[in-house]
């Protein structure tokens, strides 16, 4: 089975096929092409900008990854496209591209859900079974989720503020460092002092299972202003202690999600935490989260960083997990992209979350 994924969410565009021969996947070619330098002069992601650069480079980008997988498009058997959520004009060009390639070649198109794409990602890199659980912590989401089965999640906690990849954004922008913030702020904070700023450890101890950031930036803005101008010194300490309450924060919660996942689920095997969503690419973060796996008895899976950032061939991986559990029902020409769209429908959406869903 081969199946050409395709992701244009956010400000990254990529294709990719991947392979199943019998039960073992294989990643045949993986084409991505970050937009950071459309973006860089405005400091985040400019919406409009990211649709005409999908536009510009999907074609080429395909041709691509077709071409470094040995495959013709008569050869792969779907394509799968990002449907959402994300940036709705992004999503269109991924999506509609795949439409025209499954009209022409007459194969099936499977729209995924960009989450679920995170979600399978260690059932490619690792061949995990059912169930694990998830961390995702990107841009867009911060949450726990129990995987169960393909298109079987549950949300365990949210962010009821801030996206952690949000709030690393932000506070790089906030001390004048470049776009994107997070791996910005990751190296300032190797030159820091983390115990130089006493920053709060958002919802540490809380009953309540759930995330918060806004606060944590809250606290970065306030101790910038007070020592203003920043040298290179402040900046990379306020990085430091901001990295640092960040891990304690998530240590904390991620806790939390591992005693429940032993009580309900005391006869898996090798109980298993992942980390998936781009500031799963941050060190540190990574090693606090597997430091608190080994003192819980937990497994600790991290995918490769360049399958933590986004990519397309875990939306092609999805495809293939779909198509190979018949799960195709909604998918098709009809589809239109969603830029919202939770991956467990079925939690209550949590306060604050406004109209349409939660935000992050
Ligand atoms: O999953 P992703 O590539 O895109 C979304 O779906 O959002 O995540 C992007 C986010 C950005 O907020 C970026 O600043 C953050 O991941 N990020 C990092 C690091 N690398 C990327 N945050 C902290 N440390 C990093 N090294
Ligand atoms: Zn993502």
């Amino acid at each position: 089975m081969r199946v050409l994924g395709i992701e244009t969410s956010c400000d990254e565009t990529a294709a990719s096929v991947v392979a199943l021969d019998g039960d073992r996947p294989r990643i045949l070619s993986n084409a991505v092409l970050s937009q950071i330098e459309e973006h860089a002069a405005f400091g985040g992601v400019v919406p409009e900008i990211a649709a005409r650069a999908h536009v510009d480079a999907l074609d080429g980008l395909i041709e691509a990854a077709l071409a470094d997988s040995g495959t013709r498009l008569a050869d792969i058997d779907a394509v799968a496209a990002t449907a959402g959520p994300g940036l709705v004009g992004g999503l269109i060009v991924g999506l509609m591209t795949a439409k025209a390639i499954a009209a022409a070649t007459g194969k099936p198109l499977l729209a995924v859900n960009h989450l679920e794409g995170h979600a399978l990602t260690p059932r490619l890199t690792d061949g995990l079974d059912f169930p694990y659980l998830l961390l995702l912590v990107s841009g867009g989401h911060t949450q726990i989720v129990l995987v169960r089965g393909v298109g079987d999640y549950q949300r365990w906690a949210t962010t009821i503020d801030d996206a952690l990849g949000e709030a690393f954004d932000k506070t790089a922008k906030m001390l004048g460092l470049p776009y994107p913030g997070g791996p910005n702020v990751e190296t300032a904070a190797r030159q820091g002092d983390a115990g130089r700023f006493a920053f709060p450890r958002p919802m540490k101890g809380e009953a309540r299972p759930d995330f918060s950031f806004s606060g944590l930036k809250t606290a970065v803005r306030q101790a910038a202003t007070a020592i203003a101008p920043l040298s290179n010194q402040d900046v990379a300490d306020i990085c430091a202690s901001f990295q640092a309450a960040v891990t304690e924060a998530l240590a904390d919660r991620v806790a939390r999600a591992l005693a429940r996942f032993r009580a309900e689920y005391p006869d898996t095997a090798r109980p298993t935490l992942v980390v998936a969503g781009g500031v799963a690419a941050n060190r540190v973060v990574r090693a606090s989260l597997e430091t608190l796996c080994t003192g819980h008895g937990v497994d600790f899976v991290a995918p490769p960083l360049a399958l933590c950032t986004d990519n397309a061939a875990m939306i092609a991986w999805a495809g293939i997990e779909r198509l190979r559990a018949g799960m195709t029902e909604g998918d098709g020409m009809e589809m239109a992209p969603r830029s919202r769209w939770p991956l467990d429908s079925v939690s209550a959406p949590i306060v604050g979350s406004g109209r349409r869903g939660a935000k992050a």
